[in-house]
């Protein structure tokens, strides 16, 4: 057991969330993640319906006693949003992880049943609208994080955090190991949150290929590139990702700028037409943690190993 603000929060002994990953997280993924005394979590929009979401959570529910995650787009473009945070709210999920939008709607809801919620941060800006929205705790996306990456580094933004909201504050972004966890910890965070350690899970829904490719790549083998969604994510570079280095075009910028723009009236109807051929297929994302994943494992393998490997760290580190 670490005891730290986020495993006595929710309950568990080893304060680290497997991340939730578009497409790549699963049900099983939530759930042996949970089982083995982390916390498991799951964007609600990898089941394709929110019918197929209610299931899923009957299933999660039903089989576990341990704490995990739901993780919903909180963004006005997720549609389910609503639906989907009141089947959260029917099945009282532990932990409600917002992204991309403002936390305030589920954590009004949530806490009128006792849950709680954590968002995803990259800057103060969006920490202090979730502080004021009032969160129970900030996961901070940092530089080098696999999906769309921060900027700042977890060495300054970590206790920043810390020190201004006196809140739980979970590092995400190129921690994959025991010892990223235990200098997470020194940094005041109260846990981690580690979704590229995960995507080399057996239970993750990823192509050998790709577990492989996050198993094979070091720092230097992955790039940031904002041609996928117009946010800069980092992915693995490989034969298909050459065009992802190359500077964007005209109409791929505006199609973006349509993308984000809500005041853009009339000219909204051309995104469509503006929409750039490369998406998330044929292209893998990875943080730079890939450089501490050396195995493809079942993720309760890779929940002990972290725990394992803390405690080493920790005997390791030079006395004062
Ligand atoms: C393939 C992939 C998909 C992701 N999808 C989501 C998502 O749907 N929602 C979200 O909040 N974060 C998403 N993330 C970000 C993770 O939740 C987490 O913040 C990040 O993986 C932490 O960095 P790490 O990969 O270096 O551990 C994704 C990350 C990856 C690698």
């Amino acid at each position: 057991m670490i005891e730290t603000p986020l495993t006595s929060h929710f309950g568990c002994r080893i304060p680290v969330i497997a991340a939730p990953m578009f497409i790549v997280s699963t049900t099983q993924l939530v759930i042996e993640a949970s089982k083995a005394g982390g916390i498991g979590s799951i964007p609600s929009l990898n089941y394709k319906t929110h019918s197929a979401f209610c299931e899923a959570l009957e299933e999660i529910s039903h089989t576990l006693t341990e704490p995990y995650s739901i993780n919903l787009i909180a963004h006005r473009t997720n549609p389910r949003f609503e639906k989907d945070l009141q089947a959260c709210l029917d099945f009282k999920v532990p932990l409600l992880i917002t992204s991309l939008g403002s936390p305030k709607m589920a954590v009004e809801k949530a806490h009128k049943k006792n849950m709680r919620v954590y968002s995803d941060v990259i800057n103060d800006k969006y920490a202090f609208k979730s502080i004021e929205a009032g969160v129970d705790g900030l996961i901070a996306v940092t530089a080098g994080a696999g999906g769309h990456a921060g900027t700042h580094s977890p060495y300054s933004f970590i206790p920043e955090l810390v020190r201004k909201y006196k809140t739980s504050v979970v590092s995400a972004g190129a921690l994959s190991t025991g010892s990223s966890l235990l200098s997470a910890l020194a940094l005041g965070a109260s846990g981690a949150s580690m979704g590229t350690r995960f995507i080399a899970s057996q239970e993750a829904n990823a192509e050998e290929k790709y577990k492989k490719a996050v198993v094979d790549s070091d720092v230097d083998d992955l790039f940031l590139t904002p041609r996928i969604s117009g946010i800069p994510a980092n992915v693995i570079r490989t034969k298909e990702t050459a065009h992802l280095e190359t500077p964007m075009g005209l109409k791929e910028k505006l199609y973006f700028w349509l993308k984000f723009n809500k005041n853009a009236g009339l000219m909204k109807k051309f995104q469509k037409a503006l929409r750039p051929d490369q998406g998330w297929k044929n292209t893998w994302s990875a943080g730079e943690s890939v450089s501490g994943i050396k195995s493809i494992l079942p993720a309760a393998e890779i929940m002990t190993q972290i725990y394992e490997e803390y405690k080493v760290a920790l005997e390791k580190l030079p006395k004062a």
